[in-house]
């Protein structure tokens, strides 16, 4: 054996270990959900991620040693396979008989044409590349094919193979219908592919559902039960999930939302009012006034039907006299019919009043929106304790407003302890609005720290929406994934020095003997 090659060796085995560290460093794949095709997982060209140990091939400067042309053709990859697949991982050069030395993780699995470890499912061909039968999950990890051309040039291609999640083969109801009358059971199936040991989750309109497992029952539905009904197969290995879904139909009488029931506006301006149906079959909608139906052909209307009649809209625009008055959503299908009334105003509409405690002083603070296109005149807050008859009037200062919007906010000082109870008006120069609705609160005096209003908190309330749906979500958390790659780097490094010491030591010998 010439000291040249134990050189190559010792050096190749020591650079080795340290890629072997670095490799551990990649490991975060995306949660996002979306299709799962066969290229997102399948890279062909070099994944960045690689480019920082492929690159570093040439860390050792060994000078003297002369350098051959042959260069590696393979790109490195992932590949995504289950147990019973097999895979293929190329290992092309342009030299037609390189050295080639295949490794798993530290442990080599073939010298030039030796099955070091006599692994019957692998396989070596006439080309360099190397078959893979995956039999066993010990079968995934990281794969590496090194051309031994020179000792500063080793060129690496690096392979990762990892376990897919199943493809669902379907996703179906008990009868295979998906149209449901209300109190019907509904049993969804979802089957994946092969037999795995796989889990699967349920969302209904990209919400979460509880239950977990091939099956899902609702046992009666209601009339929201209806939706787009998702199952995902989830081996909780970082990969996104494979997902399949069916939308289910729950025949139903139309519910008619609108946005607000009391809109503010004066002559001359435009107005749109959205109302939403939800009914299944599709409904008739239609908008009134006053209770005559409004004809789009008018030229100062607009009516918009989309979504199936989900979503209705009404423009009217250049608003006179005659435009003032009750606007109704009709919305009617087979199952029933709903309406939702609109009053379309040129006093005030004074909005929802919300209540907040001045820590310091423990005052209450009383805040609320009013909306009017004409100049805000007076504002008036009344107030008093609950049970009493007669209100406390306030008339807080008027202040300018900002797109016809005006915030009033008014902090009562020193009240008695109680429940109290508060309502709001305001005047432009159509008149005065109606009150708003009544707002019960506590009052608290300055100093009593222990009394806490139950209401004075707004508490953020928790999203039902899934993160996992909208947000790529890591399966695995950053930081403990940090510390284990730079714990076993300075392992892999220890390491390495100890094999440049050994390969000196070895090469000294050789060079006395020769
Ligand atoms: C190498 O040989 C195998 C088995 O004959 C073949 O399937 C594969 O396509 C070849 N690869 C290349 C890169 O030529
Ligand atoms: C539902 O459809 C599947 C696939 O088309 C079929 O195998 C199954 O027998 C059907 N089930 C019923 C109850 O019709
Ligand atoms: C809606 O307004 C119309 C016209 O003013 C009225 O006849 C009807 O009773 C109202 N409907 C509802 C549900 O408030
Ligand atoms: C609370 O009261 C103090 C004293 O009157 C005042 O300076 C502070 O601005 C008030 N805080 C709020 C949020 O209104
Ligand atoms: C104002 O209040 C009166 C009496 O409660 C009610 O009849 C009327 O519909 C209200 N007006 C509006 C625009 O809400």
């Amino acid at each position: 054996m010439s000291a040249k090659l134990v050189t190559i060796l010792c050096v190749f085995v020591c650079l080795e270990v340290v890629f072997a560290g670095k490799a551990q460093k990649k490991d975060e794949y995306e949660d996002v959900y979306g299709d799962m095709g066969e290229a997102d997982v399948q890279k062909d060209g070099t994944p960045d991620y690689y480019d920082d140990y492929t690159d570093n091939n040439n860390v050792n400067d060994n000078a003297g040693v002369e350098v051959e042309n042959i260069k590696l053709l393979s790109k490195s990859a992932v590949f995504a396979n289950q147990i019973g697949e097999s895979v293929l991982l190329p290992c092309e050069s342009t030299s037609n008989d390189p050295v080639r030395v295949w490794k798993k993780g530290l442990a080599i699995l073939y010298q030039g044409s030796v099955n070091t470890q006599d692994k019957k499912n692998l396989k070596l061909h006439p080309n360099g590349s190397l078959s893979i039968q995956i039999e066993d999950p010990s079968d995934y990890g990281i794969y590496y094919c090194t051309l031994l051309v020179s000792v500063n040039e080793r060129p690496t291609v690096t392979y990762e193979l990892i376990d897919r999640n199943p493809r669902i083969a379907s996703i179906r109801t008990q009868t295979n219908e998906t149209v449901f009358s209300v109190g019907d059971e509904l049993t969804l199936t979802c089957q994946p592919e092969g037999n795995h040991n796989v889990k699967i989750t349920w969302h209904k309109n990209n919400v979460r559902l509880a239950p977990e497992g091939e099956t899902i029952t609702i046992p009666s539905l209601t009339a929201t039960d209806g939706g787009l009904y998702r199952c995902l197969a989830d081996k909780g290995n970082g990969i996104k999930p494979d997902h399949m879904h069916i939308e289910i139909f729950v025949n139903h009488a139309p519910i008619v939302s609108v946005q607000e029931y009391l809109v503010n506006s004066d002559h001359l301006n435009d107005v749109e009012f959205v109302c939403k149906v939800d009914a299944y079959p599709a409904p008739q909608v239609q908008w009134r006034r006053d209770n005559s139906i409004l004809n789009r052909n008018e030229p100062k209307i607009k009516i918009m039907h989309e979504d199936g009649n989900s979503r209705n809209t009404l423009v009217v625009k250049d608003l006179s006299e005659r435009d003032f008055g009750t606007y109704s959503c009709i919305a009617t299908n087979a199952y029933g019919s709903e309406t939702k009334n609109i009053s379309l105003v040129r006093i005030p509409v004074v909005r929802k009043l919300e209540k907040n405690i001045n820590e310091s002083t423990k005052d209450v603070i009383l805040q609320w929106k009013v909306e009017s296109k004409q100049a805000i005149t007076s504002h008036e807050l009344q107030y008093r304790r609950k049970g009493e008859t007669t209100w406390k009037t306030i008339s807080p200062a008027v202040s300018a407003g900002e797109n016809d919007v005006y915030l009033i906010k008014h902090t009562l000082k020193n009240l008695d302890p109680g429940i109290y109870e508060t309502r709001a008006r305001s005047k432009n120069s159509h008149g005065w609005s109606n009150y708003s609705e009544i707002m019960p609160f506590e009052g608290t005096k300055h100093g009593a720290h222990h009394q806490k209003s139950k209401h004075n908190k707004k508490e953020p309330k928790p999203k039902a929406q899934d993160p996992s749906l909208d947000t790529p979500a890591q399966h695995r958390s950053e930081g403990t994934v940090g510390e284990s790659v730079s714990a076993s780097t300075h392992l892999y490094s220890s390491t390495c020095l100890l094999s440049v010491a050994t390969f000196f030591l070895v090469y000294f010998q050789f060079r006395q003997l020769s």
